[in-house]
């Protein structure tokens, strides 16, 4: 048994395809395609291998994303596709693997690591917990928007330089260039739809569906609001069915627009987070508290707990999770009860982080 090791170039293909026969036995494309800059060979330093005798037996890859937010850069360790051969399971391999890709979050200086998985339990052992948060919308009938001059299209050839105009005025975005906007729009299983002005402008996008995940979910969107919902209404009368549309909690005008519709309404958390760089991240909040003029902010690690707080209010916090739910939550300071309504406006003031990791960028 050897490992965790990264792959060699050479092995990339028998590591695909141990990935394809184990997560996408049914699909009739590779892993690869539908993460394509997770899975390509300038990435292969972050995958990991444990292997015997020439056999990959586990693996799992880290993604190192950068995302833009308001207040903070963050770097953020996205880990994916960890999956162990069922002939040896329950030997500790997974831990092990995941655990060799925390660490080398910690030495890229990713702040956090984050993944996305519905096996809770295993992934606590390893200190993740469910935090930030995500709204969706299941838009359950067709709806009516104000009459507007935009011709409408499902065609998936879309420039990429046309959706990323869009998607650099996110508030909070991954830093990500006009050639991976284009790997990205050619992902199996993804539907484009978008809405042109008349001078031929792109208005508005909306992308569903990403290989085998995701499919009647629109996990990435740009433009207007009100063009958007233009977008969002011919989409539900073209599907004739409802679907869910994913946003950010910070996407306030969004929201509210939506919510006048038919539409149930959902809150989720963002991923399953993880601090890796605890004192950087740190240093990135305090910053971003100063520069709202609180200087006070005290947010520090001891060795078996947490301070946190502003000026002489403060907290022992005794779990990292904890700390986790504190900085992305969700958490509502005032309905916590341990601080002062003042120390609660200020603490609102930047937390919880707006972090947002878009659909393509989950892996
Ligand atoms: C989940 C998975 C990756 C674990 O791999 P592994 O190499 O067996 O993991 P480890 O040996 O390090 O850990 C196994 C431990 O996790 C536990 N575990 C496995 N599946 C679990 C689950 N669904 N919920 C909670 N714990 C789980 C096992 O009970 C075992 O605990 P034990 O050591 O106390 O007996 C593996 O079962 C697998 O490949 N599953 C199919 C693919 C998959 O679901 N991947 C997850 C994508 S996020």
């Amino acid at each position: 048994m050897e490992g965790p090791r990264s792959p060699l170039e050479a092995e990339l293909p028998q590591v695909l395809d141990f990935l394809n026969k184990k997560l996408r036995t049914d699909a009739s494309w590779s892993i690869a395609a539908e993460y394509p800059t997770a899975f390509s060979s300038n990435n292969l330093h972050n995958m990991r291998i444990i292997a015997d005798e020439g056999s990959v037996l586990s693996h799992a890859v880290m993604k190192p994303l950068i995302i833009k937010s308001p207040h903070v850069i963050f770097k953020v360790g996205a880990i994916g596709s960890v999956v162990t051969d069922d002939q040896h399971q329950g030997q500790g391999y997974s831990t092990q693997i995941i655990k060799d890709c925390l660490k080398s979050a910690t030495e890229q200086s990713c702040d956090i690591a984050i993944l996305w998985t519905d096996l809770f339990d295993f992934y606590r052992r390893m200190g993740f917990e469910l935090a930030g948060s995500e709204v969706s919308f299941v838009i359950e009938e067709n709806f009516d928007v104000p009459p507007i001059n935009l011709r409408f299209s499902t065609d998936n050839k879309v420039s990429p330089d046309a959706i990323y105009r869009l998607y650099a005025a996110h508030s909070v975005n991954s830093v990500r260039t006009i050639e991976e906007t284009r790997k990205f729009l050619s992902i199996p299983q993804t539907k484009v739809y978008t809405a042109w002005e008349p001078n031929g402008q792109l208005a508005a996008y909306a992308i569903e569906g990403k290989g085998a995940d995701l499919g009647g979910y629109i996990h990435e969107w740009g433009g207007s609001v009100s063009k958007l919902m233009a977008l969002f209404a011919f989409i539900r009368a073209q599907k004739d069915q409802p679907y869910t549309i994913i946003c950010p909690r910070h996407a306030t005008n969004l929201i509210q627009a939506l919510q006048t519709k038919d539409v149930t309404m959902n809150h989720g958390y963002l991923g399953m987070i993880k601090l890796v760089n605890f004192d950087q991240l740190a240093a990135k909040i305090k910053r971003a508290f100063r520069a709202e003029g609180i200087a006070d902010i005290v947010l520090e690690k001891h060795p078996n707990h947490f301070v946190f707080g502003v000026g002489q209010d403060l907290y022992t916090i005794n779990n990292e999770t904890d700390m986790v739910r504190l900085l992305f939550g969700p958490v509502d300071f005032r309905g916590l009860g341990i601080f002062k309504e003042e120390t609660a406006i200020k603490l609102e003031k930047i937390l919880p982080l707006n972090l947002w990791i878009w659909g393509w960028d989950s892996i």
